[in-house]
């Protein structure tokens, strides 16, 4: 049997998809509160960025891969108008339904779908662009994901992932300490839920830094990809296109 990390911690493979989905189901009800409060609103900020950068035209095709509540997906649908399409997507139904039910206020109904990124229900050449936001950190064999993603995308198409990444070295240590010491003790304080939030910190730590995750696009059949460090690294936003 294969071993993965779930945060710090060396789990058997088949066991990461679950310890993953208690998280969310765990977080799903203040998921959205809590990014406002951790992030001191900055993930706003993040996204609006990837949405300028994904440059989206009226009638294009869009898939959002981890899209739990819904941010990019209500963002992209606004940009590609009523002949365009963009698929909600995410493996937990918490998280969906909060973002279905979110989008239904706005008067938005988008196709909303429980999907695994390891295993796309879509065919190949499908889709003008496909985002993963902060998802690909909790995948547990991220390879096949982003085989997976270059698979359903068109030639010239383009997959945006925005990810927390490595953070400028003089930032190292307040970082720590804003992650380990402040993040569990607002996820207690706001969410009774202290280790899904520890569980953040460290899968961060765990997951591959710019010049990694820029190989490993690379090898899953991304021909050119872009790196953008959005606030000194703490997140990062690579644009791989497929060609
Ligand atoms: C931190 S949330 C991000 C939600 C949203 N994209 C955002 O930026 O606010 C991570 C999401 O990844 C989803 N996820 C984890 N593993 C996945 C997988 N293998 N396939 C699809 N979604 C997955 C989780 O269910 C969760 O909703």
């Amino acid at each position: 049997m294969s071993e993965t990390h779930f945060g710090y911690q060396t789990v058997d493979e088949t066991q990461k998809a679950t310890r993953v989905r208690g998280v969310f189901d765990s977080v799903a009800g203040k998921y959205d509160l809590m990014n406002d409060l951790m992030s001191m609103g900055l993930h706003r900020a993040w996204k609006a960025y990837t949405v300028a950068v994904a440059n989206l035209q009226e009638g294009q095709s869009v898939l959002d891969i981890a899209a739990g509540t819904g941010d990019l997906a209500r963002a992209f649908a606004r940009r590609v108008g009523a002949r365009g399409t963009v698929v909600h997507t995410d493996i937990n139904e918490a998280m969906l339904r909060r973002g279905r039910d979110r989008m239904l206020d706005e008067g938005l109904v988008l196709p909303t779908l429980i999907c695994d990124a390891e295993k796309l229900p879509f065919a190949a050449n499908r889709f003008d662009l496909v985002s993963v936001a902060f998802g690909l950190r909790n995948m547990t064999h991220k390879d096949v994901a982003l085989a997976e993603m270059n698979r359903v995308l068109k030639p010239g198409g383009r997959l945006l992932v925005l990810e927390f990444s490595k953070v400028a070295e003089p930032l190292g240590k307040a970082y720590d300490w804003y992650s380990f010491k402040v993040l569990p003790r607002i996820g207690s304080l706001v969410a009774g839920d202290a280790d899904s939030y520890r569980y953040l910190a460290e899968s961060i730590r765990m997951h591959p830094g710019q010049a990694e995750l820029k190989a490993m696009m690379k090898n899953a059949g991304f021909g050119h990809v872009d790196v953008h460090n959005l606030s000194a690294g703490v997140v990062a936003l690579h644009v791989g296109i497929k060609c």
